[in-house]
């Protein structure tokens, strides 16, 4: 059985925070695979918030969520949740990098990324979880897998329990594959 991608363990941890009636934030849209398993999740009955810059991401994800009423895009940068989303949530989650079949220059960069990060924390829930999936491969990622890094190590143990999927340090395949971080807000 081969190993399971960083995606699908980020969708396995989800799972376990968010229940029919939730409310989940997808700070990076694209295709829309992440909002439909989000939106799936919470049912008719919860309220998904997506956010994405490209006008081409909201399109498919708007086609892919047709039927889902709890679905709200906002063609917006994810720096801007904590003025769009009205309530606390139990879930954000962000896939960093380009958008796959599209263009691949447009990319997640440091300086909107940490400001969304901060945002995303101050929205969870107790017992709320932040998912962000790390892309270090592409032109740009290293750099911003470096400060989300950074950001991550600032948590306060005492708030969040951090955990990290992926090769270990010592791996050269460090350096190019994609990993999981994901923090749970203890207090
Ligand atoms: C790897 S893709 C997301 C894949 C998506 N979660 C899915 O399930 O298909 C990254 C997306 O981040 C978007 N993006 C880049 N900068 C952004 C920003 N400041 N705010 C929101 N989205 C951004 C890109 O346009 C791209 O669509």
């Amino acid at each position: 059985m081969p190993l399971p991608r960083v995606t699908e363990i980020a969708h396995l941890l989800v799972k376990r925070c968010l229940a029919p009636g939730g409310h989940a934030v997808d700070a990076t849209v694209g295709n829309g695979h992440d909002t439909c398993f989000l939106a799936g999740l919470v049912g008719p009955g919860g309220r998904v918030d997506g956010f994405d810059i490209q006008p081409e991401a909201i399109a498919r994800t708007r086609e892919k969520t047709t039927g889902f009423p709890q679905v709200h895009l906002h063609h917006l940068g994810h720096e801007l949740m904590g003025e769009r989303v009205p309530e606390p949530v139990e879930v954000v989650m962000f896939n960093l990098g380009y958008l796959p079949s599209g263009d691949k220059s447009v990319i997640t960069v440091p300086s909107s990324t940490l400001t969304a990060l901060d945002a995303a924390v101050a929205l969870l829930k107790e017992g709320g979880l932040l998912v962000v999936v790390v892309y270090p491969g592409h032109d740009g990622g290293a750099e911003e897998a470096t400060e989300v890094d950074r950001w991550f190590a600032r948590l306060s143990p005492e708030t969040h329990r951090v955990v990290h999927f992926g090769p270990p340090e010592t791996d050269d395949r460090k350096r190019e594959s994609p990993y999981l971080l994901a923090a749970w807000r203890e207090r």
